[in-house]
C-alpha cells in the first residue's frame, strides 16, 4: 500500500448543515472496549480485561502518558455490559455496582482530570445487545439527562431490540433530549447500520442533522477479512457515503484493530491508512498496557493522523481499481494538498505498479512528493516531473504494500 500526498487547484468545500452541537469537527479519535474487550464480565477471574471501572482508568492512564493524547486520542468510550441488570428507584440507568464501584460521574471526572473525555452507550430499544436495560422512547429524554448529569461527553446509542418505526422515533428524539441538556454531548447513532446503511431506507441528510457520527455496517471483527469487507462495502457505496460526511458528521467504518491479534503489521497499516482517507473515526479498540511498539508507531504516525484530521473534512474515494488487484484511494486536503493510497490486493509477489498523473486525475505539471517506504518513516519532500509513475513493494516482504507520497504543486 502507498500514500502520496498532492495539491490541488480547487476543492470542494462541503457546507451542508451538520448537527449543530459545535463537536467532531475532525474525526473523533480515542479508545472504545467493544472490539478488544466485548461484554467480558467476569471480574473474578479476568480482574484486568472485565469491563469495568479499572479496565478505563488504566486505558486513560495509558493515553495520557503514552502520548496518544496530545495526538488527539482524548475519548475513552465505555460498550455495552456496563451497567446494573436494573434500573434504580428513580427508573435511571444505574452501573453495575460491583464492576464500577465509583460511578459513571467519578469515572469522567478521572478523564477530565487527565485531559480525556468520557463515552458512554445506550440502546434504542428495550435491552442492548448484551441484554442490559435498554432506553425505549419513554425512557430517552430521563437516559440523556442522566447521562449529562454524569458530565458524559459523548454517547453511542446503539438499536439492537427496537423495529424500524420505533427507530425512526427515538434517533432523532435522542438528539433532540441531549442538545435540551445543554450539556454538549456528541452523539454516535447505530441507526443506520440497522436499516441495511444504504438508501431509501438511510436518508443521510436528515443522519447529518441529528448525529455527529453513525456506525453505517456490521461490526468489525478482528481479522483482514473483516477490515477487507468494511472496505469493499464503503468504497463500492462511495457516491453515497462520501457526500454524507463532513464536519461534525461522520461515517463509521467502525473501530482500529491494529494492536490486536488479527493482522499483520502490513495489514495494519493498510487499516490505518484507509481509515485516513475515508476521514473515519478513530476509535482504537485494542490493549494499550501491552500494545507493540509496532503497532503504536502505526497508530501514532503524524502524517496519517494529519490526513484523517484534515480540516475540510472531505472523505475521500477510490479512484481505480484495476482487474489485476490494484487500486488507488485519493483525498483532497487543506492547502493544495491530496494524499493517495496504493493498495495491492495480489497475493503473489511484490508487484510493480505503473500509472500517471492523468490516470490518477492530476494535471501534468511539477509536483512535490513525499514519499514514506516504510511506512513511519516519511522522507522529505523531492521534486517530482513528468507524468510517469511507477512503484514496486519490494520494500516490505509482504504482498498489501505500503508506502507514501505527497505530491504538492512548486511553483
Ligand atoms: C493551488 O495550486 C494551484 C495550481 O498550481 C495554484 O494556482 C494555487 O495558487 C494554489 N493555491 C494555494 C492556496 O496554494
Ligand atoms: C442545541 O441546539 C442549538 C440549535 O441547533 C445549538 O445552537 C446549541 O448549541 C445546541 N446545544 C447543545 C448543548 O448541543
Ligand atoms: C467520587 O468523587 C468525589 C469527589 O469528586 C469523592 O468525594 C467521592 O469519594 C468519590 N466516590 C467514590 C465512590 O469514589
Ligand atoms: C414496533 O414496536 C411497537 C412497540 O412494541 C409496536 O407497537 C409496533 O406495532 C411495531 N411496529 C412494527 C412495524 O412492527
Ligand atoms: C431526508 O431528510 C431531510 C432532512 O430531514 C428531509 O428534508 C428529506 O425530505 C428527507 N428525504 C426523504 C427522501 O425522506
Amino acid at each position: 500500500m502507498r500514500l502520496f500526498l498532492l495539491v490541488l487547484t480547487s476543492v470542494l468545500c462541503g457546507t451542508s448543515v451538520a448537527l449543530d452541537n459545535g463537536l467532531m469537527r475532525t474525526p473523533p479519535m480515542g479508545w472504545l472496549a467493544w472490539e478488544r474487550f466485548r461484554c467480558d464480565i467476569d471480574c473474578y477471574n479476568d480482574p484486568k480485561n472485565c469491563i469495568s471501572e479499572t479496565l478505563f482508568t488504566d486505558m486513560a492512564d495509558r493515553l495520557a502518558e503514552d502520548g496518544w493524547r496530545e495526538l488527539g486520542y482524548v475519548y475513552v468510550n465505555i460498550d455495552d455490559c456496563w451497567s446494573s441488570m436494573e434500573r434504580d428507584q428513580q427508573g435511571r440507568l444505574q452501573a453495575d455496582p460491583k464492576r464500577f464501584p465509583m460511578g459513571i460521574r467519578n469515572l469522567s471526572q478521572y478523564m477530565h482530570a487527565r485531559g480525556l473525555k468520557l463515552g458512554i452507550y445506550g440502546d434504542m430499544g428495550s435491552h442492548t445487545c448484551g441484554g442490559y436495560p435498554g432506553t425505549p422512547l419513554d425512557k430517552i429524554e430521563l437516559d440523556a439527562q442522566t447521562f449529562a448529569d454524569w458530565e458524559v461527553d459523548m454517547f453511542k446509542f446503539d438499536g439492537c431490540y427496537s423495529n424500524a418505526s420505533e427507530q425512526e422515533k427515538g434517533y432523532p428524539l435522542m438528539s433532540k433530549a441531549l442538545n435540551a441538556t445543554g450539556r454538549p454531548i456528541a452523539y454516535s447513532c447505530s441507526w443506520p447500520a440497522y436499516q441495511g446503511g444504504l438508501p431509501p431506507k438511510v436518508n443521510y441528510t436528515q443522519l447529518g442533522k441529528i448525529c455527529n457520527l453513525w456506525r453505517n455496517y456490521g461490526d468489525i471483527q478482528d481479522s483482514w477479512g473483516s477490515v477487507l469487507s468494511i472496505v469493499d462495502w464503503f468504497f463500492d457505496n462511495q457516491d453515497v457515503l462520501a457526500p454524507a460526511a463532513g464536519p461534525g458528521r461522520w461515517n463509521d467504518p467502525d473501530m482500529l484493530i491494529v494492536g490486536d491479534f488479527g493482522l499483520s503489521l502490513d495489514q495494519s497499516q493498510t487499516q490505518m491508512s484507509l481509515w485516513a482517507i475515508m476521514a473515519a473515526p478513530l476509535f482504537m479498540s485494542n490493549d494499550l498496557r501491552t500494545i507493540s511498539a509496532d503497532a503504536r508507531r502505526i497508530l501514532q504516525n503524524k502524517v496519517l493522523i494529519g490526513i484523517n484530521q484534515d480540516p475540510l473534512g472531505i472523505q475521500g474515494r477510490r479512484i481505480v481499481k484495476e482487474k489485476y488487484g490494484i487500486e488507488v484511494f485519493w483525498r483532497p486536503l487543506q492547502n493544495n494538498v491530496s494524499a493517495l493510497v496504493f493498495f495491492s490486493r495480489r497475493s503473489d509477489m511484490p508487484y510493480r505498479y505503473h500509472t500517471s498523473l492523468k490516470k490518477l486525475n492530476y494535471a501534468t505539471g511539477n509536483y512535490k512528493v513525499t514519499i514514506c517506504p516504510y511506512f513511519t518513516i516519511c522522507g522529505d519532500f523531492v521534486s517530482f516531473c513528468g507524468d510517469f509513475l511507477s512503484f514496486c513493494n519490494d520494500v516490505s516482504p509482504c504482498n498489501n504494500f505500503v508506502s507514501f507520497f505527497a505530491f504538492s504543486v512548486s511553483l
